[in-house]
């Protein structure tokens, strides 16, 4: 038999095997599926928006899924029916006469060519629409909803927002997307099964190096100068009295070829600082390589700092943008920070008595869940508010509502108790709120053998144009205020 002879009696035969319900459901199956995300396409086209997370899970993954299977099905029935007939011996020697000239025989012939086609186009969309989809922040931050919904609420509340989430923890390349994809399997292996961590440890020992993230946006080396810092803080009184820190940041950079300032001294190209942690969150600092100016390795070892058990073998880290930067973006915040942030935007109103002491008082207070404290923070600022001040609370009802609400929302995008997430479980580094930060290295306790400490004094890093002033008078000279 030749060539052209053995296939077309294989295409015969293929004719006669189709003729069961595994192919006939995956003929369905695939039809049904293509036609459905067609329509969704032409949807989006008419009106875009952003689909529900849930929506989107069985659009980009299950439809394509499905149609993957019904494409599977149709060959699988043939060979299972062909099986199934030879063992049976009632496959003909020779397949039923299909004649190939026939024209009805041809249009189905084109027709399966033409569909092959319009299959292939389908996949390439879909895979397309798919990857997208899996690197949307909504993705990553809803689709599971406890692990990461706070993450994804300080995010959207942040100078990122509109950056993806993908841009920095996946960055640009086949190969990091499919690393990122494998571990998402996991990572919904372990909602499905329900033992992933809680919280959600940090820092992500995998992130990759931000040159390659957050430079691909930011070319801090060419950030020169210097930054005003106005900070406002309100006290516990019934007035929750304002009061101004401003500081002038030396931000520095690469000026010419010299490095100045808090970017230019850690991150010029001379690659100057390593360190070793002494804990596997990196909150205390072990030791620190510097290169000095003269190319000299200088090594600054704390005399306090003991290896936290387990991490005496700690390997050493260069030091990039998110040893301080560690909080770009999803950065949480302290009870007190947050509580001044509402006051500052006017979501809580000084009007209400004791507005910061008695806010603070309710963040702190323990909630059972997000949907409990969710219910609960509004009700204790009304409760507050009609027992301690029932006047205030008839004639500003609206002022109480809205700080509730408020409250409310700090809270949310702060803690989670589900995830074990709660105040101060993710310090951010990028001053010394908490003594950690910039201070695990600068704090004077890292010396070299012949004495000599990185510096520590305060204005190594900024100076202190008015600290805690009710009316800075430096921000009336520079015209601020
Ligand atoms: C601007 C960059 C950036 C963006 C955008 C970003 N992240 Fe992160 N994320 C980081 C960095 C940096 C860390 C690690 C901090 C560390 O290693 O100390 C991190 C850590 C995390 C962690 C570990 C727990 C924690 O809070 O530290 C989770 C979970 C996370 N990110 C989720 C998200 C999700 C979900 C989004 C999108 C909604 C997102 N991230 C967007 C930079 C980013
Ligand atoms: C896809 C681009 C992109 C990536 C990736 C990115 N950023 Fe940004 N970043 C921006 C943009 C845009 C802004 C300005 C936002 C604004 O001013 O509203 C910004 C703002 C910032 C700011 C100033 C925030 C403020 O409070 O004003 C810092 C700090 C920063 N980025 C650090 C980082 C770090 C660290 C990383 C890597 C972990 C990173 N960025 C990754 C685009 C990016
Ligand atoms: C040694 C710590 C440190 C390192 C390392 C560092 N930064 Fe910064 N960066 C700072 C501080 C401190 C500020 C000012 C913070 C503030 O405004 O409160 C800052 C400010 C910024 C800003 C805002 C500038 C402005 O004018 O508002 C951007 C953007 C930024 N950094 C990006 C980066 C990127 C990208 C990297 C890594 C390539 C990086 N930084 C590495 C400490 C650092
Ligand atoms: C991992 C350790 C480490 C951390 C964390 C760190 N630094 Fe540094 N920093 C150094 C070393 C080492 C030097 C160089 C030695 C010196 O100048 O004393 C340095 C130098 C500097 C200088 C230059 C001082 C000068 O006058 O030459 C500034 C400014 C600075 N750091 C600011 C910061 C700020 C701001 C932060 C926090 C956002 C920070 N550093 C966090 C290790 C660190
Ligand atoms: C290694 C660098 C460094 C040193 C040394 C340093 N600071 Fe700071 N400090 C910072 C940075 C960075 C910020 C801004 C943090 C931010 O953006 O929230 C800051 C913020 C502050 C603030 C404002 C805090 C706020 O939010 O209201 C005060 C006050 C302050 N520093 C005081 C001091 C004093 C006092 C000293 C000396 C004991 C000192 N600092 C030493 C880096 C430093």
């Amino acid at each position: 038999m030749g060539w052209s002879e053995k296939s077309r009696n294989l295409g015969r035969l293929a004719f006669f095997a189709s003729d069961n319900w595994i192919t006939i459901l995956g003929i369905i199956l695939t039809t049904g599926a293509g036609f459905t995300q067609v329509w969704s396409w032409f949807l989006e086209l008419a009106q875009p928006h952003t689909v529900h997370p849930y929506v989107g899970i069985v659009l980009f993954m299950v439809l394509p899924m499905i149609f993957i299977v019904g494409l599977l099905l149709i060959p699988a029935g043939i060979l299972l029916r062909r099986h199934k007939l030879q063992k049976e011996g009632k496959l003909p020697k020779e397949s039923p006469k299909v004649d190939l000239s026939a024209p009805h025989i041809r249009k189905v012939l084109w027709f399966v060519a033409a569909a092959t086609l319009v299959n292939i186009v389908l996949m390439g969309t879909a895979t397309v629409r798919g990857v997208g989809y899996m690197d949307s922040s909504r993705f990553c931050g809803l689709t599971c909803h406890t692990p990461m919904v706070t993450e994804y609420r300080a995010f959207t509340d942040s100078p990122h927002s509109r950056v993806g989430c993908a841009q920095c923890h996946i960055g640009p390349g086949t190969e990091s997307f499919m690393r990122a994809k494998l571990a998402g399997v996991r990572q919904v292996f372990g909602v499905v099964f329900n033992n992933y961590s809680r919280p959600i440890p940090s820092p992500v020992v995998s992130l990759r190096p931000a040159r390659e993230t957050c430079e691909e946006c930011h070319w801090p080396q060419k950030f020169s100068g210097d930054k005003i810092l106005v900070r406002t803080h309100y006290g516990e009184d019934a007035e929750s009295t304002p009061s101004t820190t401003v500081l002038m940041l030396k931000i520095g950079g690469m000026t010419g070829a010299a490095s100045t300032g808090i970017h230019g001294r850690h991150l010029d190209a001379k690659s100057r600082i390593t360190y070793v942690a002494g804990d596997p969150q990196r909150q205390t600092i072990r030791q620190v390589t510097y290169r000095d100016d003269k190319g000299q390795m200088v090594d600054f070892v704390s005399a306090d700092v003991k290896p936290a058990p387990g991490s005496e073998n700690m390997e050493a880290r260069q030091m990039d943008c998110v040893d301080c930067h560690n909080r770009p973006t999803h950065a949480f915040e302290m009870p007190d920070i947050a509580v001044d942030r509402l006051i500052n935007d006017g979501r809580y109103s000084r009007e209400l008595p004791f507005a910061k002491k008695q806010a603070v008082a309710i963040l702190k207070a323990d909630y059972p869940s997000q949907d409990a404290a969710a219910v609960q923070i509004p009700q204790a600022v009304a409760a507050y508010y009609q027992s301690a001040y029932p006047e205030v609370f008839s004639k500003k009802r609206d002022l109480v509502d809205a700080a509730g609400n408020a409250l409310k929302d700090a809270y949310l995008r702060n803690v989670s108790p589900e995830m074990k997430l709660t105040w101060g479980t993710h310090p951010n580094h990028i001053g010394h709120q908490d003594g950690g930060g910039c201070f695990r290295c600068h704090d004077g306790s890292h010396t070299t053998k012949d004495g000599r400490s990185i510096k520590a004094d305060c204005d190594t890093c900024h100076v202190i144009l008015a600290q805690d002033e009710r009316d800075p008078k430096i921000l009336k000279d520079l015209g601020i205020k």
